[in-house]
């Protein structure tokens, strides 16, 4: 890798990190040897069970010039799917790193078994009948530089719910998937347009392009009812939320092996929910709601009533799922053992990567210790990269394409055919 460029020996920019744009990632370009070669030496340093570097090195050079990939090792996959959580700059919880479940599902590339792949990692990671949440990644197929893509999955994360937008143009639900869902309508999904927490399908494209919707049993969708700790009539607004956060639109790039399809998931820090899910006014804006039931004076922000809604919103999540045993950590112990993270990241010799902007947490950011000290910025890998078109289909999916209209000369066999018949395959990428 190009190093970053310095002024005065501080980093200038870093590509990939925060709002520097990383170039954009080729699909067609072979697998950087460089790169082959950084991360098996990492893996070898790292791993006292690792032998015969030069061996190794040597193969994998060979595989890349013959292949323009090459295939990981059982463990070289696991090591790199952890080292990219622990290089996610943006992720307060990484503390854990060592204990991501990696689960290898390279060989599962058709839509129907990738389904049911997804399913179980929402079983396995949330196991509701224990009151367990493992963090987990499923790693599916590599991408092969210079062919299609296996099976790939439009949504955002497994679990997420749709926003439906009535007649009179409000929203029902989560407005960042308004979008999406209105396409997703296209491909014939109804849902349930007065429910504020309908759980969108997934979106599965083969690699031929055809998408296919699945819905999630009820069993693999762990929710919690939110209530609160004294104010009554808090379970009457009917919020619930998701316990699992699995961000499913994510590259998981290793040693120059990119492998587009490896949803993980860890467990929720309550601010995610209660500030921002619930909180902000592009998504759910319960601010006003929650003040209003509160009875606080909402005439001037100065009264400062928005703080105090989010304090009691966030109260309302952790209050909640705490009752319903579901792991959740508060902002304040998880600042606390991001630092014990970093801590032991230097005693192994190690800076951790991290974006200020994102770890210091969305409620009383001074109250946390993250908040009181700057961090090395740099994008390492291993690492998590969300694309270009990944982010677009996350939020936006892609209109079923009409058919081609018939050539000028071509007297149509059926006037009507295809005007309205769907095609459910890809025209461009
Ligand atoms: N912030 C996202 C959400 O609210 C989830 C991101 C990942 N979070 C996590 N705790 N692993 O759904």
């Amino acid at each position: 890798m190009t190093p970053a460029p310095t002024l005065g020996g501080s980093l200038v920019t870093v590509p990939g990190y925060r709002d520097v744009p990383q170039p954009d990632w080729d699909p067609e370009a072979p697998v950087d040897p460089a790169e082959a070669e950084d991360f098996l030496r990492l893996f070898h340093a790292e791993s006292p069970q690792a032998t015969d570097l030069t061996g190794r090195l040597a193969k994998v050079r060979a595989e890349i010039a013959d292949t323009g990939t090459y295939q990981h090792t059982h463990a070289e996959l696991v090591f790199g799917a952890r080292v990219a959580w622990r290089n996610a700059s943006r992720c307060i919880g990484r503390l854990y790193w060592r204990s991501l479940v990696v689960r290898d599902l390279r060989k599962v590339e058709q839509p129907d078994e990738v389904f049911d792949e997804l399913v179980n990692h929402l079983t396995l990671a949330g196991q509701r009948e224990r009151s367990v949440i493992r963090p987990m990644i499923s790693v599916f197929a590599p991408h092969r530089p210079g062919t299609p893509p296996a099976a790939r999955l439009w949504n955002e994360q497994l679990v997420r719910y749709a926003g439906h937008r009535q007649p009179d143009g409000t929203v029902v639900g989560d407005p960042r998937y308004v979008d999406f869902t209105e396409v997703l309508h296209e491909y014939g999904w109804q849902g349930k347009p007065d429910q504020p927490f309908d759980v969108l399908p997934l979106a599965i494209e083969s690699a031929t392009g055809e998408v296919k919707l699945y819905e999630l049993p009820e069993a693999a969708v762990w929710e919690v009812p939110l209530d609160h700790p004294e104010l009554r009539w808090f379970a009457e607004l009917g919020l619930r939320w998701h316990a699992v956060p699995a961000i499913s639109n994510m590259r998981l790039s290793i040693g120059g092996v990119s492998y587009p399809l490896t949803p993980f998931n860890g467990w929720y820090m309550g601010t995610e929910i209660g500030s921002r899910n619930l909180g902000d006014p592009s998504r759910y804006d319960l601010l006003p709601v929650v003040a209003e039931r509160m009875g606080l004076d909402t005439r001037s922000d100065r009264t400062l009533w928005k703080d105090q809604a989010l304090v009691e919103l966030n109260r309302a999540v952790l209050w909640s799922f705490d009752r319903a045993g579901v792991r959740i950590s508060d902002h304040h112990g998880e600042s606390e053992r991001f630092l014990a993270h970093m801590a032991s990241e230097e005693r192994n010799g190690r800076e951790t990567p991290a974006d200020w902007t994102w770890i210091v947490p969305p409620l009383s950011g001074s109250a946390t210790p993250v908040f009181h000290r700057y961090y090395h910025e740099a994008d390492q890998r291993p690492n998590f990269y969300l694309d270009v078109e990944a982010r677009r289909l996350g939020t936006q999916g892609r209109p079923p394409a009409l058919p081609p209209p018939p050539l000028p000369m071509e007297i149509p066999a059926t006037p009507k055919r295809g005007l309205f018949a769907r095609f459910f395959r890809r025209t461009s990428r």
